[in-house]
């Protein structure tokens, strides 16, 4: 039935929001874990994927995706939970109740129509018609390379060839106007919407063309930058420049940075900053960081630090929960923003850019500095707190109460009130002024509930825990003739069941189903640690399986290693402690298995070196009274 629908109401909702509002889930590596509402138990074997958009529980092997998950929660059939869902993610009931095959079809046909439009403005640019848009894209220092990745175009100034092409392509001219490729005048003429400017095609997360950037190439003409109108296919509110570019480098550096202009993003991911997407004009919105926060945890906002602008990026007015606005260029709109730290899940962090300069400029001039300010970005509050005698008299009372309003807006956002007290006190010491007179003057507002409470905190786990999490996530992935580890080289007993069972399984396909077999065979106490696996397996489902191989050698190597320490160290120490009750032959025998130990330890060391790892743990090994550090022992 109403198939797009329901697809339209997964891309909208979160599943993390969705199954946050009962279950409180923690973020483990790509995933979230929690409490498995279905069953009882006491650690956490439920996971929810938000890339995937699915859940699934190891202690109960229930599973599925936020309908699935709605209906058995509130025991709901299908289209009751179609309904609940549709109408939290705004998408009309209408359409879904009256089932309308023809929705999709619309859909492809308009997409159908913008591709043939991005392919005859390329193919414009590189017609001699195109010479001057190929030169001024020269000009901004695009190569080849990028405007045939990203489809560059050109629109002519005749007003008239883009239809022309279409009507002749049999797409009809309502489908055109539609979309915005055609204007229509009062009287009802049609003409191409672009004229005499450099294009942009605008596309989808899944890389379907849904509009236009037009670029002006001479100062004199205006808008500088006419944009596709608001359609069916393209929502200036939840879409991104880039962003079919952009989404798998943004899982991998797990960071999406944005930017404002098209020009901005290009010259980004031309220098291999691929993590880059543009807003299409219009402010970030709770719609952009939806999408954004599906892919990676941290979302970096490249702001540039001229004090008005920053002033005026943290007046905006709070983030719209739906941006339309026009087509005049706007800043990252910086307050509002906080409530989405609210489940700690996301942080939102400000870049600065140096004050009256575009990340085009700062790129292309100096790709190492624009790198280093990216790994400098601050989170907001602090963000905000940094700049404030920049951006206000200090000295003044005027200038005070600006600065306090500026940054009590942004702190009141923060969801957990240590956080909150901590800032505040930060902002009483900046301003040299009493916290409670902070409170007043802010009065106080009702914050947003928390979609995800921030979870008790569990014990860090040891470093020989997370490798040996790691180890098991590896062979779930390496190929059969992969080096393995042996069971005594885990630490833990729960890995060495683990490794066991593992060894007993045809090799698994799908690490899916390898899970839930292993959840099956080792029982529901072992839940906790398939949550870890699959948290760790989701970290390294991009390598490709040589490298998984790899991999799964240096860390096998790391782990031998931490366990040949181990030995050493406690034999060393029995031999200290039994000095006196040894006969001699005895202690020559521990002598020997502790020289043995260390050659072991020596080898692997350089074995390491080789590949060019150094491992995690440094370490040291004693001969008599003697520390020797591991050149020494492998020397
Ligand atoms: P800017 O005016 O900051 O320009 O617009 P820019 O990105 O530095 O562009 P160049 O370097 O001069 O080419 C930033 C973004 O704001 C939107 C566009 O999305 C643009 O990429 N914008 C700008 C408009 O929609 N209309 C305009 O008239 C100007
Ligand atoms: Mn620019």
């Amino acid at each position: 039935m109403a198939d797009s629908a329901i697809e339209e109401i997964k891309r909208r909702l979160d599943p993390v929001d969705v199954i946050g509002q009962t279950v409180q889930l923690k973020r483990a590596g790509r995933s979230f874990k929690g409490l498995c509402p279905f069953h009882s138990e006491k650690s956490p074997s439920f996971v929810v994927s938000p890339e995937r958009g699915t859940w699934h529980c190891f202690g109960c092997s229930e599973g599925g995706d936020i309908f699935s998950f709605v209906q058995r929660r509130d025991n709901l059939d299908f289209p009751e939970a179609l309904r609940l869902l549709a109408a939290r993610a705004g998408v009309e009931v209408e359409r879904i109740s009256r089932p309308d095959p023809g929705v999709r079809e619309q859909r492809d046909r308009l997409h159908a129509l913008v591709e043939a439009a991005a392919l005859f403005y390329r193919s414009a640019l590189t017609s001699s018609d195109g010479g001057r848009a190929r030169a001024y894209l020269d000009g901004r220092g695009l190569v080849d390379a990028t405007v045939e990745r990203f489809g560059l175009g050109y629109a002519d100034p005749s007003g008239r060839t883009l239809e022309r092409h279409l009507l002749k392509a049999g797409f009809p001219v309502d489908d055109a106007v539609a979309v915005g490729a055609l204007g229509r005048s009062e009287e009802g003429r049609t003409y191409d919407r672009f004229r005499d400017r450099v294009i942009f095609p605008i596309r989808d997360g899944d890389g379907r063309a849904i509009g236009f950037g037009g670029r002006a190439m001479r100062d004199d003409q205006q808008p500088k930058y006419l944009n596709s109108p608001q359609s069916e296919l393209f929502d200036k509110g939840a879409n991104l420049y880039a962003l079919d570019q952009a989404a798998g480098p943004i899982r991998e550096a797990r960071r999406a940075i944005v930017v404002e202009g098209y020009m901005d993003a290009l010259i980004a991911h031309q220098h291999g900053f691929a993590n880059v997407v543009a807003t299409l004009g219009t402010a970030i919105g709770e719609r952009h960081i939806q999408t954004l926060r599906r892919l990676a945890p941290e979302i970096v906002l490249a702001l540039d630090a001229d004090p008005a602008g920053v002033k005026a990026a943290l007046r905006g007015s709070d983030v719209a929960s739906d941006t339309t606005a026009d087509e005049s260029p706007t800043i990252l709109r910086v307050r509002g923003l906080g409530r989405f730290f609210a489940d700690r899940r996301t942080e939102i962090k400000v870049m600065l850019l140096p004050a009256g300069r575009d990340p085009d400029d700062v790129i292309r001039a100096d790709p190492a500095l624009w790198a280093r300010l990216a790994s400098q970005a601050l989170p907001i509050v602090d963000f905000v707190l940094h700049g404030l005698a920049q951006r206000h008299d200090l000295s003044a009372s005027a200038g005070q109460r600006e600065a306090a309003r500026e940054a009590m807006t942004v702190i009141q956002d923060l969801p957990d009130p240590i956080e909150r007290a901590h800032y505040i006190q930060r902002l009483a010491r900046i301003l040299n002024t009493r916290e409670e007179f902070l409170l007043q003057a802010a009065g106080t507002r009702p914050r947003r509930q928390a979609a995800v409470e921030a979870p008790v905190a569990e014990p860090p786990r040891s470093q020989g825990e997370q490798l040996g999490d790691l180890v098991l996530a590896l062979l779930l992935r390496a190929p059969s003739d992969a080096t393995r580890p042996e069971a005594a080289d885990f630490e833990s007993a729960e890995h060495r069941a683990v490794y066991e069972r593992l060894g007993r399984l045809a090799p698994p396909s799908n690490a899916d189903a390898a899970l839930d077999w292993l959840a099956h065979e080792l029982g529901a106490t072992f839940a906790p640690t398939l949550v870890r696996l699959r948290a760790a397996y989701d970290e390294n489902e991009r390598l490709t399986l040589d490298e998984a191989s790899k991999e799964l050698h240096v860390r096998t190597l790391e782990l031998r290693k931490q366990r040949l320490f181990r030995q050493h160290q406690a034999l060393d120490s029995a031999l200290r402690e039994d000095a006196d009750r040894l006969s001699a032959a005895e202690r020559r025998a521990y002598e020997e298995r502790l020289a043995a130990l260390a050659a072991h330890l020596g080898a692997l060391f350089v074995e390491q070196q080789r590949l060019g790892v150094v491992g995690s743990a440094s370490w040291s090994v004693r001969r008599g009274h003697e520390v020797l550090s591991p050149e020494v022992v492998s020397g």
